[in-house]
């Protein structure tokens, strides 16, 4: 504490005495020491250390997180990545610090669905959840701020505070630090040497100076910290998300496409739209209702409207005959004052409210057990099963829109600790109604946090920029999250393809049509190729399937960004070698391509998508190493080069690993395959080299799967000895579900 105190030049000294015993003690000299936290493995491969005192609201508690033991065991063993002592703590009031060592040739990536880049070294972050604001002055407000970060080293790190937290990544650089950037003068570009007489040495002079640290400071008396080993960024991600629990396993009608209503849609509206879904071909699995659906909205009144759907179960059912689910929007701001549901929830409100609604406490068990019944019995009682899902708006922010700082709820969670949470806890409690009634389902969040990777929700916001979607579906890899670069209408028919096309090769095939005149059918000179890459996105369903359920089994990131498929090994050679400071080259630099890839991706194992943005009839595609080969031709590409691409229009840039195979629906089709349809899958095969997949498969709606009904099939492609392709597919001894009637296989590159 420092105190300014005006004293006249000359002060008698028994004045001065008595003046500073007047002021209250410092603080022991200077901020606390540092503690080294000490570690325990809590599972195979995963660490956890307390600093300070950890608060009972944590993030991965909030969202249920419950590791899968017996899958994390399966991975590859990593040693612990910190040498002992590298890792400091300080407790502040109120506050606590960690200082992790960050290498000089180490990458790092993480820290939530940022919007602007992927790689986050030199950069600072407030790890806030929000609605994202390209205005805002620092990173890190936004719809998934999830408190991990992943080292190119092969690690992860997560702080589990449900707190704000700011995070510097080599920025500081600390008196203390053994090896310190080179000192420059910015006048002369020149480092000057401690003998004058010495020539100066020519050097760039940089603003933002790279420290050896990365440094971490929460709002809260202390958290735990997890550090999940790899060796491998991707096995250190894998961790992740085991230790979570697994990834999201969406039903397989979740997959296929969702289209939203305008908000006032009357119920026949809504079933002539349906129609012309049909008329034109297109495929359709899920039809979400905007706030119309209710009575009342912001506040919600969470029932049905008895103007716009006068009989909610005819209208459910007539959805049901056409094969599909509504998905019901809602907010969790509980209003009018006199509605039934909030008279009920109001002794368990926070002191503000929001949209004029009541903000139930949802740290409460009553508060979510009231919320839960009301959705069973007022939401879904008309034909439960024919609701797949919710959409849970508004637990983002703005600022201006939630609680303020200073809100109060009756747990004694302060406003921080729920705006950190929010999104998780609704989530969760949407889950477990649906688990209740052993049906999957597959919704949309706009706000959630870590812990949320067996969460089926996929992420959207209200920006529409094409280019920075795209950064977010990047960046949702590295999160453990979901992201839907969802499309809504547009003037331009080529802008209305562009992004149909980036849609169809993420996690949810959303068209959000809730404020816009246009359907996808508006610009007929694109419909042909809008509906080809919508069925194309329906055929490729048992890819799709499959890499979810490796997400769900093994962890593994559904969305790959390229610093997790090809990093991992260029990092670890150049991180060995201890590369000194070079004055000229940034030593902290990765190699250039892999650096900072924002708009292509690997979706599962094998498939690189590199869509084309809206303006665009070409462009350049970094191939990850190894031979890689046109997903649609399945001519030759290219191998550990970049390739310029100029499709037609109708076609989205895709490529597919040497010896991979893609299987797929044969024919076409316009809705996912019912649990009871048998259909014929196909299998592709790319390139020349024999392939492998242990394809997976479950019944596809229910929780069956987590009961033991699941199974895996061997699929094989080899040459016989006359050079022809062969194809065999061997289901898995002692596992069963297989819902495929027959496989027929297609070999790309013709036999000799
Ligand atoms: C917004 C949301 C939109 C739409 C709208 C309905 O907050 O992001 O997608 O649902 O509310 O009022």
């Amino acid at each position: 504490v420092h105190i300014a105190l005006h004293l006249p030049r000359q002060v008698p000294p028994a004045v001065l005495a008595l003046l500073f015993a007047a002021v209250p003690p410092a603080p022991a000299a200077g901020p606390t020491a540092p503690v080294h936290p000490v570690w325990s493995e809590v599972a195979p491969g995963v660490w956890k250390a307390t600093v300070g005192t950890a608060e009972d609201l944590t993030l991965l508690g909030a969202a249920g997180a419950a590791p899968a033991l017996d899958r994390l065991a399966t991975l590859p063993r990593a040693p612990f990545p910190f040498a002992p002592g590298e890792v400091e703590a300080r407790t502040l009031a109120w506050k606590t610090a960690l200082r992790l060592p960050l290498g000089e040739t180490e990458d790092i990536y993480g820290l939530g669905v940022d919007f602007g880049t992927v790689r986050r070294n030199g950069q600072v972050f407030e790890l806030h959840v929000d609605h994202w604001n390209r205005r805002a002055p620092t990173p890190g407000r936004t719809h998934a701020p999830v408190p991990l970060y992943v080292s190119s080293r092969g690690f992860a790190v997560l702080f589990d505070t449900a707190r704000y937290l700011k995070v510097s990544v080599g920025h500081g650089v600390r008196l203390a630090a053994p090896r310190k950037p080179p000192v420059v003068d910015r006048t002369t570009r020149t480092i000057r040497p401690e003998d004058p007489s010495a020539p100066a040495v020519p050097a760039p002079w940089v603003s933002a100076l790279r420290s050896d640290s990365i440094e971490v400071l929460a709002n809260a008396p202390g958290f735990a910290v997890y550090v999940f080993a790899g060796p491998s960024p991707l096995d250190a991600l894998r961790r992740y998300n085991l230790f979570c629990g697994g990834g999201a396993l969406p039903p397989k009608w979740g997959l296929g496409f969702m289209t939203r209503l305008p908000t006032r849609a009357t119920a026949a509206e809504v079933l002539a739209d349906v129609a012309e879904f049909r008329r034109h071909r297109l495929p359709l699995d899920m039809v979400g209702l905007e706030p119309g659906w209710m009575s009342h909205a912001y506040p919600c009144s969470l029932e049905w409207d008895a103007t716009r759907f006068p009989d909610p179960r005819g209208f459910l059912a007539a959805l049901e005959r056409e094969g599909l689910r509504a998905n019901l929007w809602f907010n969790p701001y509980v209003g009018p004052p006199h509605g039934a549901l909030r008279r009920r929830l109001e002794p368990f409100a926070g002191s503000h409210l929001v949209w004029n609604g009541a903000v139930p406490d949802f740290t409460l068990p009553a508060a979510r057990a009231l919320f839960q019944e009301h959705l069973r019995t007022a939401v879904l009682a008309p034909l439960p099963a024919a609701v797949g899902g919710f959409k849970i708006d508004e637990v983002d922010g703005y600022d201006r829109y939630l609680w303020p700082e200073t809100a109060t709820f009756p747990s004694g969670h302060h406003a921080e600790q729920l705006r950190q949470t929010y999104g998780l806890l609704v989530q969760r409690l949407v889950l477990d109604v649906f688990r209740a009634a052993d049906r999957r389902t597959f919704g949309q969040v706009r706000g959630t946090n870590a812990g949320a990777a067996p969460l089926p929700f996929v992420l959207y916001n209200d920006n529409y920029d094409f280019t920075e979607y795209l950064t977010a579906v990047v960046n949702s890899g590295f999160a453990g999250v979901l992201w839907s670069p969802e499309v809504r209408g547009s003037d331009q028919p080529q802008d209305m393809l562009r992004r149909v096309q980036a849609v169809a090769f993420s996690p949810l095939a959303l068209y959000n049509g809730w404020a816009s005149p246009q359907r996808l059918w508006s610009h007929p000179q694109v419909l042909d190729a809008i509906r080809s890459v919508l069925l194309l996105r329906l055929q490729l369903l048992p890819y799709l399937y499959h890499t979810f359920a490796q997400y769900r089994y093994d962890g593994v990131p559904v969305i790959r960004p390229l610093p997790l498929v090809v990093g991992a090994a260029a990092a670890a050679a150049a991180t060995e070698a201890g590369a000194p400071l070079d004055a000229t080259a940034n030593p902290y630099e990765a190699p250039a391509a892999l650096k900072e890839i924002r708009d292509q991706y690997l979706l599962g194992d094998s498939l690189l998508v590199a869509p084309l943005a809206p303006n665009e009839s070409a462009r350049s595609v970094v191939l990850p190493p190894g031979r890689w080969y046109d997903f649609h031709t399945g001519a030759f590409v290219g191998e550990d080069t970049t390739v310029r691409v100029s499709p037609p229009t109708d076609r989205v840039p895709l490529f597919v690993r040497d010896g991979a195979l893609i299987p797929r629906l044969a024919g076409e089709r316009e809705r996912a395959p019912a649990r009871d349809e048998r259909p014929v899958l196909e299998v592709w095969h790319y390139g020349e080299k024999p392939g492998s997949l242990r394809l997976y498969d479950d019944d596809g709606e229910t929780f069956a799967h987590e009961r033991g009904e699941r199974g895996w099939t061997d699929l094989a492609v080899a040459r016989a000895a006359d050079g022809t392709w062969r194809g065999t597919a061997t289901p898995v001894a002692g596992t069963r579900p297989w819902s495929y009637r027959e496989v027929r296989w297609i070999f790309t590159l013709p036999s000799p």
